[in-house]
């Protein structure tokens, strides 16, 4: 990234006040980040798995010895400061969504229970023709339009009665069906002239989507369907310098894809066949049970290994790959997702392997800290003046958002790298290339 491309100086930009947290669809994950958020500020938990709150960056050369967690590099949002808020199509407050969800322990949800339950959802905007295995009865009425302006006045709002300096939406609602991109999606203009026909193509989570970028606030989509990935909101978020990113939260078995497929291409071993199935049992699991909603959710978890293995450049390894996804609903798993993966690689001379992973992961355990950072770093960037797709946050996605001409980086410690050095830039910081001459005399 060059030092040329416009940004504030958050040097002396230290965040004040309130950042109001919008969280479209108060379930599994969401009501998990939130305990969890209110579980730390207690000291009775700890944000393990957040980049934010853990982990540190190393500033100048190694023998600087310079390593500030990342928390006290850039100015963030300090946990204390944070509101939550959202909507659902159940009535359920947040603790009985977060009881409902079985994810963390009812000894600890007890604990939270007054502050949880003050948590209600607002109204959502809501059609059950895409997600079809849903059928909730708290919701808005009216066309399109309507329902973006309502939303509009739920986050103003929000932030009215809460005192807010500053807002983050991110999407934590299901999974929606499989959708293409349409002509009405070219354009904010097209988009809009389609929110008042009220047409089709215009899914919930698009006006959501729309209507937090439309405010300026920060938008990231942490499910697989279409959303603010389309030309007419990409263009809006430029017109309201508002950062967006998304989408999918990598967690579960894509995070071990994209940790264990670079490894093999790193080291030049060949992989003839993935196959990986999944069970789990939540009310996410349910509404996957979908078709159309899996088709969503399937076309995100394949593109991962083409994109990291590069067949094109590989054709002996990597041409020949047998990668299948599976996703079965278990409801006596519940949100205890296992996750196995029977991977056919070869080596020296075409020797064939085999690779079994058994992961027993919780999903929204692990997608808990995701919601955090994201939120985090899309108030910093914002701070910091930056808009449009945030790429650097690829790091948290199964589907990176990019610029239209590019290709996701789905490697993990490329992204990794990535999302260091965009921290360093933004603080006037040496990035770092990993050379190393400077070390050697010769
Ligand atoms: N848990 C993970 O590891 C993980 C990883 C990647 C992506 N995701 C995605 O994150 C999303 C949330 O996952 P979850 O486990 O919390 O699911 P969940 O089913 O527990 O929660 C989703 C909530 O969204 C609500 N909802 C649906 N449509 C809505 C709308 N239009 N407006 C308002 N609320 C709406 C539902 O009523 C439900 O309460 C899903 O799309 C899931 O695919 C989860």
């Amino acid at each position: 990234m060059s030092k040329s491309i416009r940004k504030e100086t958050l040097k002396t930009k230290t965040p004040e006040g309130k950042l109001g947290v919008l969280l479209p669809g108060l379930g599994a994950v969401a009501t998990t980040f939130i305990a969890g958020v209110l579980a730390i500020r207690k000291g009775i938990g700890k944000p393990i798995g957040s980049i934010t709150q853990m982990q540190t960056v190393r500033l100048g050369k190694r023998t600087e010895k310079r390593t500030p967690l990342i928390k006290d590099f850039v100015p963030l949002a300090d946990l204390k400061d944070l509101v939550f808020g959202g909507w659902d199509i159940f009535k359920d407050n947040c603790y009985e969504s977060a009881k409902k969800a079985g994810v963390l322990d009812i000894n600890l949800l007890e604990k939270l229970k007054p502050e949880l339950e003050k948590i209600k959802p607002m109204r959502g905007a809501f059609d059950r023709s895409y997600v079809r295995n849903l059928d909730g009865d708290f919701i808005k009425s009216g066309n399109r339009w309507k329902l973006a302006e309502q939303l509009i006045e739920d986050i103003q709002r929000f932030k009215k009665e809460n005192k807010c300096e500053r807002l983050v939406m991110i999407w934590c609602g299901s999974t929606e069906i499989y959708m293409k991109r349409h002509k009405i999606h070219n354009s904010i203009k097209n988009f809009e002239d389609a929110l008042k026909k009220d047409s089709k193509f215009i899914s919930p989570s698009m006006i959501y989507a729309y209507a937090a970028i439309k405010e300026g606030t920060p938008y990231a989509n942490g499910a697989p369907n279409l959303s603010a990935d389309i030309p007419a909101l990409i263009e809006l978020s430029k017109i309201t310098k508002t950062p967006i990113a998304g989408k999918d939260f990598k967690t579960g078995q894509t995070l071990l894809k994209t940790i264990i497929a670079p490894g093999l291409k790193a080291r030049m071993l060949g992989l003839s066949g993935w196959f990986s199935t999944n069970i789990l049992g939540n009310r996410d699991g349910e509404v996957l049970d979908d078709p159309m909603s899996f088709k969503t959710k399937e076309k995100s978890k394949l593109s991962v290994l083409e994109y990291i293995l590069q067949p094109h450049l590989y054709p002996e390894l990597y041409d020949k790959i047998y990668h299948k996804v599976r996703i079965n609903y278990y409801p006596p798993s519940g949100d205890n997702k296992e996750a196995w993966d029977n991977l056919d690689i070869f080596g020296w001379l075409g020797y064939p392997m085999q690779i079994k992973i058994d992961f027993l992961c919780r999903d929204s355990i692990l997608a808990a800290p995701i919601v955090l950072d994201l939120i985090l770093f899309l108030d910093l960037a914002k701070r910091a003046g930056l808009s449009g797709i945030q790429e650097w946050l690829s790091f948290y996605f199964k589907s990176p958002q990019t610029a239209e001409e590019l290709y996701p980086e789905h490697d993990l410690f490329i992204q990794l790298t990535k999302l260091k050095n965009t921290l360093r830039w933004m603080m006037d910081e040496e990035l770092i290339t990993h050379l190393g001459r400077e070390y050697y005399n010769t």
